[in-house]
């Protein structure tokens, strides 16, 4: 693949990591974001690899979100949906299932390493389409990230990565999946935030965990996103994990965010124990669908009904 990233200036290298960079890509024009090739993808990946979901027209909470089924529906129907509707979908790993994906990664991240001070040890990369004015609300990730614009507009708000913008226990909570929650969020939020608007050809990185929201202008939406892990990242996370699991069960109140120490390396140990312990996945959430993508429905969703209770069994 061709060079995948326009210039980087001394100032990116200083900023990376810490700040908001905004670097330019030159990977709009490819066949690979037709959407002919997303319907393709659509059709195709396995369905652990494609995630659906439709939001309210007005309010931030994340729980408001709802998860769709595309049951007998081409990828072309359902990009059809999209563009008339109000959903957000999710291409998953799609490093894992298409070479064409693999490569842009690995070019993209090659050219990061080459000319920024960091090295990732895992990488994913996401495709997401989403509608007209569609929304993404108040939330934060758990790996460093970048986003990558592709086709439309949109515009992103990003916080700073702590409170009262985004409190230790959230974190924590998010990184052993215990939380169902949205973060809290206030509109006078928006006073501290940095906004960006991403034009097809941007890319974004901004500061490990930094809670962001996203709203389309009126353009359907095709953007990349990535996933990297690097030992800071691997670090803050195993801090988060053990934090987490000494409030929750101990009722001890946390108070050191120090990624090097004695106190982390104890904590980081009781983290992989946890996981390994089975504890994690007890805790952890599930997804089930609320809406049915239906092209003729306002908002291009339907609710599903919810199933009739299953008959208790006598006795
Ligand atoms: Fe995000």
């Amino acid at each position: 693949m061709d060079h995948v990233l326009e210039k980087i200036d001394p100032r990116h290298v200083a900023l990376w990591g810490q700040h908001t960079v905004k670097l330019r890509h030159t990977l709009a024009d490819q066949e690979m974001f037709s959407d002919e090739s997303i319907a393709g993808l659509i059709d195709t990946v396995d369905p652990s690899h494609l995630k659906i979901e439709t939001m309210p027209d007005d309010g931030y909470d994340v729980r408001a979100w709802s998860s769709c089924d595309r049951t007998g529906l081409t990828g072309m129907q359902v990009l059809e949906a999209v563009r008339n509707g109000r959903i957000w979908i999710e291409l998953k790993a799609l490093e894992e299932i298409d070479d064409r994906f693999a490569d842009v990664l690995s070019s993209l991240y090659g050219e990061l390493e080459t000319d920024l001070p960091f090295k990732t040890f895992k990488r994913k990369l996401n495709l997401l389409v989403s509608s007209p004015n569609a929304r993404v609300f108040y939330h934060f990730d758990v790996p460093g990230q970048t986003l990558v614009q592709l086709r439309g507009r949109k515009r992103i708000w990003i916080y700073p990565p702590t409170a009262p913008f985004l409190r230790p226990e959230s974190v924590e909570n998010t990184v052993r999946s215990v939380a169902t929650e949205g973060l809290d969020y206030q509109e006078w939020f928006d006073d501290y935030a940095e906004v960006h608007d991403m034009e097809p050809g941007d890319l974004l990185h901004w500061a490990l965990n930094g809670p962001h929201r996203v709203a389309n202008y009126d353009t359907l939406s095709v953007s990349l996103t990535t996933e990297h892990w690097t030992p800071q990242v691997r670090r803050s996370y195993a801090l988060n994990y053990g934090n987490g699991i000494l409030r929750s069960h101990a009722h001890w109140r946390p108070r050191s965010q120090a990624t090097t120490g004695a106190a982390f390396w104890a904590k980081a140990a009781m983290t992989a124990a946890w996981r390994a312990s089975g504890m994690q996945r007890k805790q952890s959430y599930r997804w089930v669908p609320g809406h049915r993508i239906d092209p003729d429905a306002p908002n291009g969703v339907q609710p599903i009904e919810p199933a009739e209770p299953a008959a208790q069994a006598q006795g």
